[in-house]
């Protein structure tokens, strides 16, 4: 039986104080697992946690898991998530050298869109998980992972191709990090007309890395 629905504002300084105490992914992950403030938990299959090396010097960040995604427990393996790799591919990596996770680490039922009180009471979470894997670069796949993060109200039309700055918690110069929004690759397979800017976005993450091993 589900659990009643947690007050919103109660269960997102819950997550809060849950993500602040943990200093190791393998923490967070079990924080995550046990947090009862957000319902999707009790209508997925698996906690979607993330995919990829944590070591990596770019982190690519969804919105959540689909239907694939839940039954596997793993970020972007479905339709979507094969694109994604292709993107990630041209960038000149794989799942060896890239980690991948989602705003939402549950699926939404019937992968309708997160409600705004879900994004809210997840977001601690997944910004301590940007803390711990502390990637050079960001790629904000799709709108909602863009407006989750930057706290930005435009959508992704705007928002992509442009190389922006992730602000973490502390207010302090190494919680920045440049981070560029990306058409999700769900869009992208409805819309093929943007592929063309969508390559050109990649071309500009992979600018950028490469300028950053050079150094
Ligand atoms: N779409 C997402 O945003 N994330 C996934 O993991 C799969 C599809």
């Amino acid at each position: 039986m589900p659990l009643p629905l947690e007050n919103p504002d109660v269960a997102e300084k819950n997550a809060d104080q849950n993500a602040s105490e943990v200093s190791t992914l393998a923490e967070l992950k079990r924080a995550m697992e046990a947090f009862e403030g957000c319902s999707l938990k009790h209508t997925a299959m698996n906690l979607v946690f993330g995919d990829g090396n944590p070591d990596a010097s770019v982190m690519f960040i969804g919105e959540a898991p689909g239907a694939d995604e839940d039954r596997q427990g793993l970020p972007f393996v479905g339709v979507s998530g094969q694109l994604l790799d292709r993107m990630i591919a041209a960038i000149g990596m794989d799942r060896s050298s890239a980690y991948i996770t989602n705003i939402l680490p549950w699926r939404p039922p019937g992968n309708r869109k997160p409600t705004t009180n879900e994004v809210t009471v997840c977001l601690p979470f997944i910004r301590r998980h940007i803390e711990l894997v502390a990637p050079q670069v960001l790629v904000l796949v799709g709108g909602t992972a863009a407006s989750a993060l930057l706290g930005r109200t435009e959508g992704i039309t705007r928002l992509r191709g442009k190389w922006l700055i992730y602000r973490g918690k502390e207010e302090n110069i190494d919680s920045e990090i440049p981070c560029m929004p990306i058409y999700h690759p769900a869009y992208l397979l409805r819309q093929s007309a943007l592929k063309r800017e969508a390559w050109r976005d990649i071309l500009a993450i992979k600018e950028r890395l490469d300028s950053l091993n050079d150094k």
